[in-house]
């Protein structure tokens, strides 16, 4: 079973905002979003509802891929402002009663970071044991992608990614003895790595963070399939984040719920990778949330309890609305559909993450060129649009000089334009955080029951529940009337789109393109 830490209080009822910086607001008219332009957009991050932001990395570097190849993990890139504008958003966050999570990259750092360069040297130094490299520029790191041929060192250097982003040195799990380049997980070097770790979590949390969102997370200790080396490593900074900021919230990128939770994680994403079915849901030939009717939730729901079973019934497993590595949920989910989408997102436990603008609705941008290392996800990373502006109030830039082009469809939303209409997404989205804000079944650990969640078939339909109430959850996305039997009798409907049930004998009728949420 998980050892299941002490959650920060706020987590309970966090709805989070992921930004995007570079993509978000432009305070200075360099075509790049920055740290001002989230502080001058946090009231609209509130009034939709969230309390809580993950801001994707805005660390030094070289943005090979976006900012996740950090060159120096304590100044804050010059494209976003400086320490102290970061210290002010902290700042700003707080007095607002909101919460902000940086975004951490343990496994792996720029080519250009200093210490790689250090490794790469021939003679030995303190940074020499820093990344995992062979000790023969003829031997590759096995299983791993590597850098070869660019170092006076003789060897090549394991990559956890691209190729330019080198693996930091956590040690293996079971070194082999006939490699003697393989070092244990408590050899010097894996130390004085997580050691290193710890000091920039230290130095950002003392600053203000109120924790992380960890990047890839599972993958520190080599060769380590069952995840029992990198489990040991978490649980050593969770004994560290106990005794120095035991009210930091940690959320990983690793998308095994029991094996991050025994590392002392608050919270893990469900992603889009892996036999999570989360794209069953939203990203396939035919997701269940399409009016089709021709989806399949079941999968999904299999998979769901068993990881909730094994993180103890607990409400720690975040589903996004979507991120910046995988495509806009609008570009499969249409019209109606995208509500109650998010009536099922913003009903289940966990933290929910909406990634920013899908709010709005916003489109996947197609045939964009890469911008950054994003290749096929550039489509998702456009700037956000606000209003009826220059550059829909992105940014005062020069069109050419934007950091990815903006969408140009002629039907794109705005936040402007769809705050000021009543039956928008934006509004419904906003009406179904403040509902989830007042009932705390709804929330991140209150209970879930699957009631229906057949193969092939519609609807969806659970339980919610904690010692105050209990919430029963109809979702039914087709384009055609479903019944099914239901040991509940639903009462006073809090949320509803699409009409309304019948219930009669036990059978519950549920019209075409519905979601409701029902006190019991
Ligand atoms: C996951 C991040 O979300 C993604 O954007 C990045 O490219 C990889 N990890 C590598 O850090
Ligand atoms: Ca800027």
């Amino acid at each position: 079973m998980a050892n299941i830490t002490n959650q920060p209080e706020w987590l309970d009822n966090a709805v989070f905002y992921e930004i995007y910086p570079q993509s978000f607001c432009d305070s200075n008219g360099d075509g790049i979003g920055d740290i001002n332009g989230i502080i001058s957009k946090l009231d609209y991050i509130k009034e939709l509802g969230c309390n809580a932001i993950w801001m994707n990395p805005c660390f030094a570097s070289p943005f090979g891929d976006a900012g996740y190849d950090v060159s120096d993990y304590y100044a804050v890139a010059p494209r976003y402002g400086t320490n102290e504008d970061i210290k002010r958003l902290f700042d700003e966050v707080h007095k607002r009663d909101m919460h902000l999570l940086l975004d951490l990259v343990p496994g792996h750092t720029s080519v250009e970071h200093k210490w790689f360069k250090e490794s790469m040297k021939a003679e030995r130094n303190e940074y020499t044991d820093r990344y995992v490299w062979t000790d023969s520029i003829w031997e590759e790191p096995q299983g791993m992608g590597c850098i070869r041929g660019i170092s006076d060192r003789d060897g090549s250097c394991a990559v956890n990614f691209f190729s330019h982003q080198p693996a930091l040195n956590y040690g293996f799990y079971k070194p082999d003895p006939d490699k003697k380049w393989q070092q244990s997980t408590d050899s010097e070097g894996a130390k004085a790595t997580l050691e290193e770790l710890k000091n920039i979590m230290r130095f950002w949390l003392k600053m203000g963070a109120d924790g992380f969102r960890v990047d890839m997370a599972g993958s520190l200790v080599k060769h380590d399939e069952e995840g029992k080396g990198t489990i040991k490593l978490w649980q050593n900074v969770r004994e560290f984040l106990d005794k120095e900021f035991p009210l930091a919230a940690m959320v990983s990128e690793w998308g095994e719920p029991d094996k991050s939770l025994q590392g002392g994680f608050h919270m893990d994403f469900l992603l889009h990778f892996g036999p999570s079915h989360y794209n069953d849901l939203f990203r396939c030939e035919e997701p269940f949330f399409s009016s089709r009717g021709k989806g399949d939730v079941s999968e999904f729901v299999k998979k769901y309890i068993e990881n909730y079973e094994k993180s103890e019934r607990k409400g720690l497993i975040c589903i996004p609305s979507g991120n910046h590595d995988m495509d806009r949920l609008a570009r499969s989910i249409k019209g109606d559909n995208l509500k109650i989408a998010f009536a099922f997102l913003l009903s289940m436990p966990g933290a929910p993450f909406i990634y920013y603008g899908d709010e709005l609705g916003m489109n996947y941008v197609e045939n964009l060129v890469s911008v950054e290392g994003g290749y096929g996800r550039t489509g998702s990373r456009s700037p956000m649009q606000w209003d009826d502006s220059v550059n829909d109030g992105f940014s005062s830039a020069p069109k050419e000089k934007l950091y990815i082009k903006m969408d140009d469809n002629a039907d794109r939303p705005t936040a402007k334009s769809q705050i000021a209409d009543e039956c928008s997404l934006y509004n419904e989205v906003r009406k179904l955080i403040s509902i989830r804000q007042k009932n705390s079944a709804l929330q991140s650990k209150g209970e879930i029951e699957f009631v229906f969640a057949e193969k092939n078939e519609y609807p969806l339909c659970y339980l919610r529940s904690d010692d105050k109430q209990k919430i029963l959850v109809v979702i039914n996305p087709a384009d055609k009337e479903v019944s099914f039997s239901c040991g509940y009798a639903p009462k006073e409907a809090i949320y509803s789109i699409g009409g309304d049930i019948t219930a009669d004998n036990g059978v519950l009728t549920v019209p075409p393109c519905f979601a409701g949420w029902y006190i019991l």
